[in-house]
């Protein structure tokens, strides 16, 4: 009942954002898109959402967040943050929730769902940890402690956590993090165990970037999967970043026979971290730092092979975008010489990556329409609803509300 009243909440906020942004069709967005958006359209393709990452510094810049509040763009958030364990549990046993409850609150109030991240992890974490003297017992209280008091805090409000993040180097091998040296490949089982107890309702994803790539990473992602399967722990999806490069990105095909490869050991699949930014270092750059036409050309055809690999594979449940403003993207402080890996301008501007991907999602949608592409997925709620695509077909061409009605379905199926 709890779910259904929650249910009810989310679509009480849902009509509300969208007669709200029916009020401000003036707004400095570009109004030559139809009003359909990309989560109303991933839906009526069949799948579950279309998100993006957000944080609490955003929230008072406006124009970011007319984007954000409309319900048919986006219906998942992830904090980019916030729920990092340097931010929830900066000394021990000291838990910090503020900005993490914002995110989730401002889920809430725009009727998005909540993909939660992440609890073990090597970056980000707080001293205590990473330089702390452990052993196997003192090292399984603190991790257990952790997961398990950040997960019961937001219980009932994530529809998965990223419970292992990164643990593999590139070749495959285990990055060599404290909790690595200490308790061996043990303690991601144990993350698991732990927090499937925590839980119960959440999807519980392995996370990792550059699978896309190295071939060898993802037979270490797969090794993981069956690691954590074999010890008799729960894992129900494994989440790939995709930060990825433009002209550098693989192939629809190539990226579907990857997702595909892990849907057979039995877990749901997403593209978790997605932006393909341009390597502006390059010498054929020539020291420019603003695409031009031919760079944001290929920037929407790679946007398109991720995405469009998601709707080859059945088990793929959505896509996130890591921030869809290049205002906002990790991407340029964090690796100098890259940039503009968003689905909108720096001044919120929609790309051709965006028109794109809203051409390729609205052709998903018109041909989702015969018999609905039903998870083969056993799992619970909520991936359970993805049959409901077949009951969300209207909103590929009935636009907002359509994409609302569709999203209240979709989640009255649960
Ligand atoms: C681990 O360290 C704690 C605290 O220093 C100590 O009490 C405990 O005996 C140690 N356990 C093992 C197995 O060494
Ligand atoms: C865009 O930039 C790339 C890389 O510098 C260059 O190869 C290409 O010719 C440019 N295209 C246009 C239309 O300017
Ligand atoms: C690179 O930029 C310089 C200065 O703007 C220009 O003169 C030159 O023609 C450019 N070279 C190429 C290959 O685009
Ligand atoms: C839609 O169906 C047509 C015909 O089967 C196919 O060529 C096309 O790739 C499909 N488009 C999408 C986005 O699935």
């Amino acid at each position: 009942m709890a779910k259904l009243g929650r249910t009810l909440l989310t679509v009480a906020a849902a009509a509300a954002a969208a007669s709200a942004q029916q009020q401000q069709q003036q707004q400095p967005q570009d109004t030559t898109q139809q009003p359909e958006g990309l989560h109303a359209l991933m839906m009526s393709a069949g799948k579950e959402y279309f998100g993006t990452a957000t944080e609490t510094d955003n929230f008072g810049d406006e124009s970011y967040q007319a984007i954000l509040a409309y319900q048919g763009e986006f219906g998942m958030i992830t904090p980019e943050n916030s729920q990092k364990w340097e931010v929830t549990e900066p000394r021990r046993n000291h838990f910090v929730y503020t900005n993490a409850d914002a995110v989730s609150e401002k889920a809430q109030d725009n009727g998005h769902l909540l993909r939660c991240h992440t609890l073990t992890w090597h970056s980000q974490l707080p001293s205590f940890v990473s330089s702390g003297s452990w052993n196997t017992t003192t090292l399984t209280s603190v991790l257990t402690t952790h997961i398990t008091n950040v997960m019961t805090h937001f219980k009932g409000q994530c529809y998965a956590w990223d419970v292992v993040n990164e643990a593999l180097n590139e070749d495959g091998s285990y990055r060599e993090s404290v909790f690595y040296e200490v308790l061996g490949d043990e303690y991601i089982p144990l993350s698991f165990k732990t927090a499937a107890e925590a839980d119960p309702d959440a999807k519980l994803y392995y996370n990792d970037f550059n699978l896309e790539t190295s071939s060898k990473k993802a037979d270490g992602a797969e090794r993981i999967v069956k690691l954590v399967q074999e010890s008799g722990a729960r894992i129900d999806g494994v989440g790939f970043q995709a930060h990825l490069i433009v002209g550098q990105t693989p192939s629809r095909q190539t990226l579907a026979a990857l997702l595909s490869r892990f849907a057979r050991l039995g877990v749901e699949v997403a593209w978790t971290e997605l932006d393909i930014a341009h390597d502006f270092s390059s010498s054929s750059s020539n020291g420019s730092s603003t695409a031009n036409a031919t760079q944001l050309e290929q920037q929407a055809q790679d946007y398109v092979s991720v995405v469009g690999a998601c709707l080859d594979e059945p088990k793929c449940v959505g896509v996130t975008v890591w921030q869809f403003t290049d205002k906002y993207s990790w991407v340029p402080s964090t690796f100098p010489g890259r940039g503009e890996p968003c689905l909108w301008t720096a001044d919120y501007k929609k790309k051709p990556a965006y028109d794109a991907v809203s051409r390729l999602l609205r052709e998903a949608a018109a041909n989702n329409t015969g018999v609905t592409t039903t998870s083969t997925t056993a799992l619970p709620s909520p991936s359970s609803s993805q049959g409901a695509g077949v009951t969300t077909r209207g909103g590929s061409r009935g636009g907002l509300l359509a994409g609302v009605v569709g999203l209240a379905v979709a989640m009255f199926v649960l």
